[in-house]
């Protein structure tokens, strides 16, 4: 296990090889279940890509999916960790039940309601329905040692509600003019041993809530208030400047998501604030902690520990959002970060989605550059370097590419004027090997069929 480390690959397997009991905490930010695609438009327009959220087998096929990788997360953790789930409502309800069978339904901490839109939400004109504006955050612990710094929403001057309370409760003034209002300092339970007569005032019926040595420090300190009337009871003042704020409860309505004017936006369809993520972090780990995404996605996790100073993992099954990952890094914090993959082999470039198999070849391998747009629906995917000349690439995921697929590219060469271009499949059929050959034959076109394994092995001349 590589701390502050970009892991690619399918994260059940990465995790299974990663020890027990090493986390302090994760946060885990799955593909939801929504039947939905989504489109990859990354900042620079350069690439439009579908993304996949699609559960062809319903939900118990999601739930049967999410379950050995919440097993993983449950076994990575220390006995002091925990673990956030981040979720909509389509799986929510299945989730939390899975997620008490694996933790511990005493172990269940919060059901975290982040707004995570703003205005009317998703409610249509004439919806039969209320809109849907939050995300669930499932918040579960290892243990009951787990940590936990609770946090304090800052009160802000400006605010009406503020001024209000403020008026309303902090009505006395202490000679240095702090303002503060008075608290009850009676013990709400019997406490005999804390029942003493302090300056001549009597204890109240069950005594005072603290020992008399905190007494008199906070006598010293001026955090007492003694009434004129000796019959009347001490009390303790809350000074307005030690407020820390409201306690955090769990709705979450106070961070913005990543809107079209985000400075954060990268593009990334399901990227998350980095603000929600330091409140998660802030809460359950100390610095020096070590924070894992398995689904890290295009790093905001990792950008977030990475600010708080804590250690971090990031696993992500796509090679191009462990880039952009990479990438955010750098930019951000100026570090240079290592990206571990496991074997790439025949086996693992068949399973890469489309766009990935496309980025593999093209940029991973060529070191060129994928299409903006198709060009004019062509099929050339992508283009070598331009000082190697800028030849187009058509890549095909598929065995068994035949005569007809080179002769649509040798249209398209001729259509961009170029003499030279590459075609890639996993195999080439006879026709298509016989069409090569008659177009090289002719004297004007080379068209090169590369295979995939050819290209494993080095070979992209
Ligand atoms: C909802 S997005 C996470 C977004 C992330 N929280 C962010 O702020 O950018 C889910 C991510 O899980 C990744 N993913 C899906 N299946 C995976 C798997 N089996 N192992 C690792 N990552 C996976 C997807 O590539 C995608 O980037």
């Amino acid at each position: 296990m590589e701390v502050n480390s970009i892991y690619e690959g399918d994260n059940l397997e990465i995790m299974s090889k990663f020890p027990d009991k090493s986390v302090d905490l994760m946060y885990a930010d799955p593909p939801f279940y929504t039947n939905k695609r989504f489109e990859i438009i990354w900042k620079d327009g350069a690439e439009k890509r579908a993304f996949e959220d699609r559960w062809a087998g319903g939900i118990e096929h999601y739930t049967a999916w999410m379950e050995p990788r919440l097993r993983e997360c449950h076994r990575l953790l220390k006995n002091t960790g925990s673990f956030y789930l981040h979720c909509d409502y389509h799986a929510s309800a299945h989730l939390r039940i899975l997620l008490d069978k694996i933790f511990g339904e005493s172990n269940f901490r919060n059901e975290i309601i982040w707004k995570r839109k703003t205005g009317r939400g998703e409610t249509q004109h004439k919806s039969k329905q209320f809109g849907v504006c939050t995300d669930y955050i499932l918040f579960y612990s290892k243990s009951k040692d787990s940590k936990f710094n609770s946090q304090f929403k800052p009160v802000s001057e400006a605010d009406d509600e503020y001024k209000e309370y403020v008026k309303k409760f902090y009505t006395h003034i202490d000679k240095e003019g702090r303002k503060f209002q008075i608290d009850n300092l009676a013990s709400p339970s019997p406490r005999p041993n804390l029942t003493y007569e302090y300056k001549g005032y009597k204890p109240p019926a069950y005594g005072w809530a603290i020992e008399k040595e905190k007494m008199e420090q906070w006598d010293k300190e001026g955090r007492l208030w003694f009434p004129a009337n000796k019959k009347g009871r001490i009390r303790r003042k809350r000074f307005l400047d030690e407020l820390k704020g409201q306690p955090i409860q769990n709705l979450w309505d106070d961070i913005q998501p990543i809107s079209s004017q985000s400075n954060e936006r990268l593009g990334y369809p399901t990227q998350k604030p980095v603000a929600l993520l330091e409140r998660m972090i802030v809460t359950s780990s100390d610095k020096g902690d070590l924070v894992l995404d398995p689904f890290c996605g295009c790093g905001t996790t990792i950008v977030a520990a990475q600010k708080l100073g804590r250690k971090w993992i990031g696993i992500d099954v796509s090679p191009t959002a462990c880039k952009l990952m990479q990438k955010r890094l750098r930019k951000e914090f100026s570090v240079s970060v290592h990206i571990i993959r496991g074997e790439v082999d025949l086996n693992y470039v068949k399973k890469l989605a489309p766009f990935e198999f496309q980025n593999w070849v093209i940029t991973d391998k060529f070191l060129g550059k994928v299409s903006e747009r198709k060009v004019g629906d062509m099929g050339i995917d992508g283009f070598t370097p331009q000082v190697l000349g800028g030849y187009p690439i058509q890549v095909k995921q598929s065995p068994d590419v035949g005569r007809n697929v080179v002769d649509n590219f040798e249209t398209a060469m001729r259509r961009i004027g170029k003499k030279k271009g590459y075609i890639v499949a996993f195999s080439f059929g006879k026709g298509a090997i016989e069409e090569v050959a008659r177009i090289k034959n002719a004297g004007e076109l080379d068209i090169i069929l590369r295979t995939v394994q050819e290209l494993l092995d080095g070979r992209v001349d």
